[in-house]
């Protein structure tokens, strides 16, 4: 009577737990009825973003960017890439025509955390430390122009107002930063102040936002690219724009007659975004409640622990590691997204690595495998999700852009740069107008949307 009581019982917690995960399957379902509602409210909110400062929650930032990279350009350059969980600090020499990148050399220095919340002074001091031991190491193969003091692009991913070409205001920390006393300041001045304490002799040519110096990267090598995509820890999208088609700008119009535009995706938001309980409470206790919505639903920081949260329901909920909860999994962020993504795309037949990372990670062992396959489905039902929306986002640009359809029987060619640690490793595909189309990553790193 006890075994026949047991077996009752778990097969109810394994129904409860099956009915957890198809509840969110359902609340997470993304089909093309709904792709096609955010595509077109991207679309929408970006017109009103254009239209007037605040206009939408879209801050479509004027990047004063008004032209990109021919291939030809030539020179020794210095960049700084901060945004994510790494700092990179990267020098090129670009040859020219035909020759393009002669010579290159980074490195990747990964920020200590507790830099991402102190003061902004000990932010700055630290990347000009690094920037100046890095510029210290340039050898042969590098040409400095002589006499000129060398220069420096600066690309900092947080959402900033351009002041100029090289100045501007931070508006809002995203994505785990949260240093106060550097909100409203002009970030260049600061890295300034930092690199000249030191003694580095450097100028600041340009600061632009992550989305921006893949676009301009992307156009660098292939002159269709109209828009560039970042899934990394953060999400958002850059892409070129006609000059008076922004009401907001009231500059001199450029002479190339375009303007690049930093969209600030991530914090799009809409009636029609597929959202959960999950990602709701994920929200609230986050460090900007209400803010970057998208964001916390596509991007690299985020998905690992939606997956943490719906397993951490089902283990109280339903038993499903058995009658107690597993105390690591109560833990926040404990669950990284390329662990996730791991898990995700594992192949084995036993899910091995599945069973490793929960072991390692959660400390939890000996799961059956029918366990094991419902949390990779649980990975694919919130991966799928993340990317198809990001697909939709494309979308929405490309109809904002008037390159949705075929024009006057004439196939126009988008081509998207996209980068950031978590693309997807293989495809996501979606239907244009019936045919479908797909980004697809090639060696070269480059996605390409083909109508
Ligand atoms: C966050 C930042 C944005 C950046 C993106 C990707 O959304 O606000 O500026 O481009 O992350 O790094």
């Amino acid at each position: 009577a006890l075994v026949v009581r047991h077996r009752m019982q778990s097969s109810g917690r394994w129904a409860r737990a099956m009915a957890i995960l198809r509840e969110v399957e359902e609340k997470c379902g993304t089909p093309i009825s709904k792709l096609r509602q955010v595509a077109d409210a991207m679309t929408v909110e970006m017109h009103a973003g254009l239209a007037s400062e605040g206009g939408s929650k879209l801050k479509m930032l004027i990047s004063y960017v008004d032209n990109l990279p021919t291939g030809d350009e030539k020179g020794l350059f210095y960049a700084l890439d901060l945004g994510g969980t790494n700092f990179r600090v990267l020098r090129v020499q670009l040859g020219g025509k035909d020759k393009s990148v002669v010579n290159q050399e980074f490195d990747e220095v990964s920020i200590p955390p507790h830099l991402m919340t102190g003061t902004s002074e000990e932010l700055f001091d630290f990347i000009a430390r690094a920037l100046e031991k890095f510029v210290a190491t340039e050898g042969e193969g590098f040409h400095p122009a002589p006499g000129r003091q060398r220069e420096l692009g600066f690309t900092f991913s947080f959402p900033v107002r351009q002041l100029s070409i090289s100045s501007g205001t931070l508006i809002k920390w995203t994505k785990g930063f949260n240093i106060e006393d550097a909100v409203g300041q002009d970030v260049v001045g600061e890295l300034t102040k930092s690199m000249e304490k030191i003694g580095l002799d450097m100028r600041v040519a340009a600061l632009v936002n992550d989305t921006i110096g893949t676009l301009a990267g992307g156009r660098y090598h292939n002159q269709d690219v109209a828009a560039a995509v970042i899934l990394g820890t953060g999400t958002n999208a850059a892409y070129v724009e006609r000059a008076h088609a922004i009401p907001k700008w009231h500059g001199l119009l450029p002479k190339s007659g375009e303007m690049v535009i930093n969209m600030e995706w991530g914090n799009f938001r809409s009636s029609h975004l597929p959202l959960t309980e999950y990602d709701q409470a994920l929200d609230v206790e986050s460090l900007n409640p209400g803010e970057q919505i998208f964001e916390k639903i596509i991007s690299g920081m985020y998905l690992g622990e939606i997956v943490r949260r719906v397993l951490s329901r089902m283990a109280e909920e339903a038993d499903f590691f058995g009658d107690t909860v597993p105390p690591k999994l109560q833990i926040p962020f404990i669950l990284r997204t390329p662990d996730m993504s791991a898990m995700h795309h594992d192949t084995s037949p036993d899910l091995r690595v599945v069973g490793g990372k929960l072991k390692d990670i959660l400390e939890i062992s000996n799961t059956s495998l029918k366990m094991r396959k419902v949390i990779v489905e649980l990975c694919d039902i919130v991966a799928t999700r993340g990317a198809r929306l990001s697909a939709a986002g494309i979308f929405g640009i490309l109809k904002k852009l008037g390159r949705d359809t075929v024009r006057d029987g004439e196939k126009q060619k988008s081509v998207i740069a996209l980068d950031g640690g978590f693309c997807p490793p293989c495809c996501i595909s979606f239907p244009i107008r019936g045919r479908r189309g797909i980004m697809r990553n090639d060696q070269s790193q480059e996605h390409i949307i083909e109508q």
